[in-house]
């Protein structure tokens, strides 16, 4: 029997956004692995992407999805190199810790407004231009790495736990504003994942300690459930029940995190 989720992305052509190392570049060796026809892979780290494309077989693209007219460029390179658009991964993000643990203010506006560029308008900005190209797929697809921080929060990052839970909100529109038109939308919100991002936090071993997923499993589970057709993408099953408590009482759940917050120290 034929498997479904490895057949999805046979012949597909992709972007892949925060491709030189991490989730992104997991995603891309799993696109390939389940037979893509084309793997465009973008970061803004030029030196790291090609590196990646090179071990990947796939094609590089360096770009800052910060920057406002950066995505728009981007899908163009990737419509006119793998000859049309079937799958944009929506990768790249960064984290910005509040610089002082005790006050969710100290983050500066410089970090916000990072936050915002790249956590929100990258996302938006390359629905934009690749909503066409995935309108002339046959069943075009739009995942978002948004994170299990746009569901909850995240503990000590107000810029990042605000701008995901905004990506989400934003995703949702997306699926169901497109839905009707064979586009499928999806949000991948993991819990901690073995990265550099991950590393850069100020605990990792905490986060490591707690059931932190390889690169590998998050995407082979972002990928099947893509395949699924699913919008909500959980590596980490577990964040279904956390929030669906968070929704039932967030009153209650703010007092448990509040809890969770004073035992980190
Ligand atoms: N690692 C985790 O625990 C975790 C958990 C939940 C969600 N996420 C999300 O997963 C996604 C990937 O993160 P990761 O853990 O693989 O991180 P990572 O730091 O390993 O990789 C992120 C990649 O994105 C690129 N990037 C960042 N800003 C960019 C920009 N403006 N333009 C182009 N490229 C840019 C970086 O250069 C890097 O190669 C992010 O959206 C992150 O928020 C990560």
């Amino acid at each position: 029997m034929t498997d479904p989720s490895q057949e999805a992305f046979t012949g597909a052509r992709c972007l892949v956004t925060g491709g030189a190392r991490g989730i992104g570049r997991a995603l891309a060796a799993g696109l390939i692995a389940r037979g893509a026809a084309g793997v465009l892979v973008a970061d803004r780290d030029a030196a790291a992407v090609r590196e990646a494309a090179d071990a990947l077989g796939a094609e590089p693209a360096v770009c800052d999805l910060g920057e406002a007219d950066a995505p728009a460029r981007l899908v163009a390179e990737a419509v006119e190199r793998l000859g049309g658009l079937d799958l944009v991964c929506s990768n790249a993000g960064v984290l910005c810790a509040d610089p002082d643990p005790a006050d969710a203010t100290s983050a500066d506006d410089a970090a916000w407004d990072l936050s915002w560029r790249v956590n929100v308008m990258a996302h938006v900005r390359l629905a934009r231009a690749a909503l066409p190209a995935l309108r002339a797929a046959d069943g075009g697809r739009f995942m978002l790495t948004v994170s299990a921080a746009g569901l909850l929060t995240m503990i000590g990052h107000a810029p990042y736990a605000a701008t995901k839970a905004a990506a989400l909100a934003f995703a949702q529109n997306l699926a169901i504003t497109h839905g009707d038109e064979g586009i499928a939308v999806s949000v991948l919100c993991p819990q901690a994942v073995r990265t550099d991002m991950l590393n850069a936090t100020p605990r990792p071993e905490a986060a490591m300690a707690e059931a932190a997923l390889s690169v590998e499993e998050t995407a082979d589970a972002a990928l099947d459930g893509v395949a699924a057709g699913r919008f909500l993408l959980l590596p980490h099953p577990e964040v279904a029940d956390y929030a669906q408590r968070r929704a039932a009482d967030l009153d209650r759940w703010i007092g448990g995190m509040r809890k969770l917050r004073r035992t980190q120290g």
